[in-house]
């Protein structure tokens, strides 16, 4: 029997953040969370240049990841990080395939699935991003993408454990608007099969996470869905005291 996987809840900052601010949210969070009563696993994704020191102020129990890698060992990569390094700052998580690496810095499924394979080299676990356009969804291609995106990003290699799939209709990042409820459900359904079809029976213990718009008020509605195991929080994670109002509506 493979246990149902405990909720994941993350806060993306993106390019947002300095060092004292980072550390100030790492010593609230962390703090709030040697009492808390949910079982649920907290990660902190602080953007590069402060990880080091958030790793540094964890006393208890948040985890702290990156939100991004590059997929190279070593060598001439100006500007790059790989996840060897990430690890040694104390991450234990990296995001993979955020839409909004896919667009700025027009990142393909390869790209992705080099990441997950040097992030599982260095140890980490990766949370591997998917998820449709607005034009993609209009023309109904949801499904199909998001089954094309797993499958090309996730390398043969790699176990169930090693990865979370975070679903993310772009359309709903950093808009306001949440995909509704059954269409929530439908894709992390037709994900949950991907993932059953691809690891057998360990595909139920990958988690899924929910992203786009994921706020202290719609939390608890989406965190009670079939098949969601957690959520991904950019904008409604930069302040503590919300960031944890959403902690606290884990199941
Ligand atoms: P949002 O971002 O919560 O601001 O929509 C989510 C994400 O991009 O991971």
């Amino acid at each position: 029997m493979i246990a149902i996987p405990e909720p994941l809840i993350v806060a993306n900052w993106k390019m947002n953040g300095l060092i004292h601010e980072v550390v100030d949210f790492t010593k609230k969070v962390d703090g709030k969370l040697k009492t808390f009563k949910h079982k649920a696993e907290v990660v902190f994704c602080p953007p590069f240049q402060a990880i080091a020191k958030a790793s540094e102020s964890v006393k208890h129990n948040l985890t702290i990841g990156a939100q991004d890698c590059f997929a190279a060992k070593r060598g001439a990569f100006t500007g790059d990080v790989n996840p060897a390094m990430l690890a040694d700052v104390g991450c234990q998580y990296v995001i993979v395939g955020h839409s909004e690496r896919r667009e700025h810095h027009k990142e393909t499924n390869k790209d992705v699935h080099d990441k997950v394979l040097a992030a599982h080299d260095a140890g980490l676990k990766t949370i591997v991003c998917i998820g449709e356009s607005a034009t993609q969804r209009r023309w109904g291609m949801t499904q199909a993408i998001i089954r094309r995106q797993l499958l090309e990003s996730i390398p043969k290699s790699v176990y169930a454990d090693d990865i979370v799939v975070a679903y993310e209709p772009i359309w709903a990042i950093g808009t306001g608007k949440t995909a509704k409820n059954e269409d929530i459900e439908k894709v992390h359904e037709a994900i949950r099969n991907l993932l059953l079809r691809r690891f057998g029976e360990a595909g139920q213990g990958v988690k899924i996470l929910y992203g786009g718009s994921v706020n202290k008020k719609n939390a608890k509605k989406i965190l009670a869905l079939g098949n969601v195991d957690g959520v991904l929080v950019g904008g409604s994670s930069l302040k503590a005291d919300d960031f944890w109002e959403i902690c606290q509506s884990c199941p």
